[in-house]
């Protein structure tokens, strides 16, 4: 099959740098998209040589300017881009009433702007040639009402419904769009936000009664990245939660002792 090279956002860390292994390890080539010098450089270290294979690339999914110029450099440098999946995201646990607007605003602005800006750039070249494939990261909290999350889920339910919008705009040029919604996944960022009591809420509501790993996240944008396996696959959410999305009551809690015999 052809060779896939595919640029990965948030590329140096945690989901990210997961999606970026196991593309690796399919053989494909990758651009590590990132805000942060230092992830890149550790994550450098820690890919080890890879040929042509691995291209580093700063980015700030937020600025527009600097994605169009990222995106052109890396078409020119390295090669057509093949696929894309928006990891690079920010999160912040803020009751509503206490949510600012600047808070509310940067979160649109990496989330969901970055995400859309960087999606529109790759597949107007995509466009080009005929196709390719998007992965978007959203999250449960981009369907279910989390507590906490007035900025963050809007920010990633918006980049739900970006999604459906592009599949269905694209699907006739070749462009599939399709976006991931982990549950909690023990990465950086949740080792930043999870205090004890939000670890302990989240197994009482996750059916697998665990946190997901980043390789199970990149499982699956491999699957809908590869051609091969989701050709007929576009606009889905696909929640990679341990059950959390589709799960009611967990507990036992007597009903069948309760049932007449
Ligand atoms: P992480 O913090 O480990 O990785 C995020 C990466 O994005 C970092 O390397 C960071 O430098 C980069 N980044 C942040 N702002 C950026 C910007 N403006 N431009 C370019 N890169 C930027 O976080 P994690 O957990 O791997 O999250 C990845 C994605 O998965 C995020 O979109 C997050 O919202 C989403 N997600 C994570 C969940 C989890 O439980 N870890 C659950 C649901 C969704």
């Amino acid at each position: 099959m052809a060779q896939q090279t595919v640029l990965v956002t948030g590329g140096a860390s945690g989901i990210g740098l997961a999606v970026v292994q196991a593309i690796l390890a399919e053989g494909w080539r990758v651009v590590v998209a990132d805000l942060n010098a230092e992830s890149l450089e550790r994550c450098k270290d820690s890919l080890g040589p890879n040929g042509d294979s691995v291209r580093y690339e700063p980015m700030n999914v937020a600025d527009e300017d600097a994605v169009i110029r990222a995106v052109a450099a890396c078409e020119a440098e390295f090669g057509p881009l093949t696929g894309v999946v928006n990891s690079a995201g920010i999160g912040r646990d803020v009751p509503a009433l206490d949510t600012d607007v600047e808070l509310f605003r940067r979160m649109l602005e990496v989330n969901l702007i970055g995400s859309f800006v960087v999606s529109r750039e790759v597949a107007k070249r995509m466009r080009e040639r005929g196709g390719g494939a998007i992965v978007n990261v959203a999250s449960v909290s981009g369907i279910a009402g989390n507590r906490g999350r007035v900025a963050y889920g809007a920010s990633k339910g918006g980049v739900i419904t970006m999604t459906r919008v592009m599949a269905v705009e694209l699907a006739t040029i070749g462009i599939r769009v399709n976006v991931i919604a982990p549950g909690p996944i023990e990465t950086p960022l949740v080792q930043e936000m999870h205090t004890p009591e939000v670890r302990a809420a989240w197994m009482t509501t996750v059916p697998q009664r665990r946190y997901g790993s980043p390789d199970e996240i990149a499982g699956a944008a491999v699957f809908l990245l590869d051609p091969r396996k989701s050709s007929y696959i576009t606009g889905q959410t696909i929640c990679v939660d341990g059950g959390f999305s589709i799960a009611g009551l967990l507990d036992d809690v007597g009903v069948a002792a309760a049932m007449p015999a």
